[in-house]
């Protein structure tokens, strides 16, 4: 079942450009420019605004799709974990469109925040991978993410599929609502096409992460710093470095690191930074310099020209494609995925079935 690999984790890990690339295929029309969700009943110029609901992984997958929705569609976004929303009672206003990204789309605490907004929301909307799950069927709409069975418990192939269905749900707001042009929409599908190439690429990378992932295996705490949608990239980079390697780590807006976290670096905790080259990536940089400045160990993720433009100081670097800006948080998943698969195989620990978590949460 694990088709040659060592982990389900692994396989899972490689799969993506196929089945992202297959999912990809499946909700663009036919002939490449498009995308509409009419046939599910979803207009987006009947919501002026979005709440998105999740757990773990799938509320980073909505943490970067606010960024989405937000920058291209220009719809307000709010994100909340779900343990958090359905206690809150939050009030709700009308055209609001409800959205409810989940995996085995049986999470007890998104089923709950769910039904919270049943009768409140104008629409409810789930991304789930299990078609016949509670909480696809207690949508409005259900839109699949088409990855397949996910055997490891930590979530891989899921995640990059989530983050696929919602690029193309933020795509199809923003042409709805008037903001981008049929040619932007089509330039966006055909990067969208380009992306399981570009995956591939960085799949790439994994000797290279292996090697260094044995040093990161040595550590105690770990950061992950990103700017703009790649702040919940890294998010995502120290939940699975965490819960499969048991190496503390934490995920930080690079902005936001002087303001505290800073006072943790030395030449001990190693400091993975996501830059691609965005409209951001200068700032990245400078946040990485101070990080230098104090002794502290920076591993940079970026392209070719970022690595030549961020000098010779780096502990390591990690590079990948070029990759179009919408899609950066997509692609720098995979090293993140690859580090803490890496840096768990390094420590022995048992990869596929973490202590003490299960592939679904259905108790509060
Ligand atoms: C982390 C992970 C979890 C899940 C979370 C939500 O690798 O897998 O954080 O993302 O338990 O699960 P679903 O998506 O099934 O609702």
């Amino acid at each position: 079942e694990k088709s040659g690999y060592k982990h389900f984790m692994a396989k899972e890990i490689a799969e993506q450009p196929t089945v992202l690339g297959e999912a990809v295929d499946h909700y663009i029309s036919k002939d490449g420019k498009g995308v509409s969700f009419a046939a599910e009943g979803l207009d987006f110029t009947q919501f002026d605004r979005i709440t998105m609901v999740a757990c773990g992984t799938a509320f980073y997958a909505c943490l970067t799709a606010k960024y989405w929705f937000e920058q291209l569609a220009r719809l307000p976004v709010e994100v909340d974990i779900a343990s958090e929303f359905r206690y809150r009672e939050p009030p709700v206003a009308p055209r609001t469109l409800a959205i409810f990204v989940s995996q085995s789309g049986e999470t007890a605490d998104t089923l709950a925040a769910l039904r919270y907004m049943e009768g409140k929301a104008a629409k409810i909307l789930s991304v789930v991978n299990v078609p016949e799950s509670s909480i696809a069927r207690e949508s409005d709409v259900a839109l699949p993410i088409l990855a397949g069975i996910e055997v490891g418990v930590a979530s891989t192939k899921a995640f990059t599929c989530q983050l696929n269905v919602l690029a193309l749900l933020a795509l199809n707001a923003a042409h709805a609502r008037g903001e981008i042009s049929d040619a932007a929409l089509g330039d966006h599908l055909a990067a969208l096409r380009n992306l399981p190439g570009l995956m591939n690429h960085a799949l790439g990378a994994s000797d290279t992460i292996e090697a260094l992932s044995r040093e990161l295996a040595k550590a105690q705490d770990i950061l992950f710093l990103g700017r703009g949608a790649m702040y919940p990239i890294a998010l995502e980079g120290a939940l699975k470095l965490k819960e499969i390697s048991y190496i503390h780590a934490e995920g930080y807006a690079s902005g936001e690191l002087k303001h505290g976290p800073i006072a943790l670096i030395d030449e001990n905790v190693p400091v993975i930074v996501m830059a691609p080259r965005d409209a951001l990536f200068d700032k990245t940089v400078s946040n990485m310099q101070e990080v230098m400045a104090r002794g502290g160990k920076v591993l940079l993720i970026t392209d070719a020209e970022g690595a030549k433009q961020a000098g010779d100081d780096v502990w390591r670097s990690v590079i990948l494609p070029e990759i179009p800006d919408l899609l950066a948080p997509i692609l720098y998943a995979i090293p993140a995925q690859l580090l803490a698969y890496h840096t768990a195989v390094a420590k022995g620990t048992d990869v596929d079935q973490p202590r003490n978590l299960a592939k679904s949460v259905t108790v509060e």
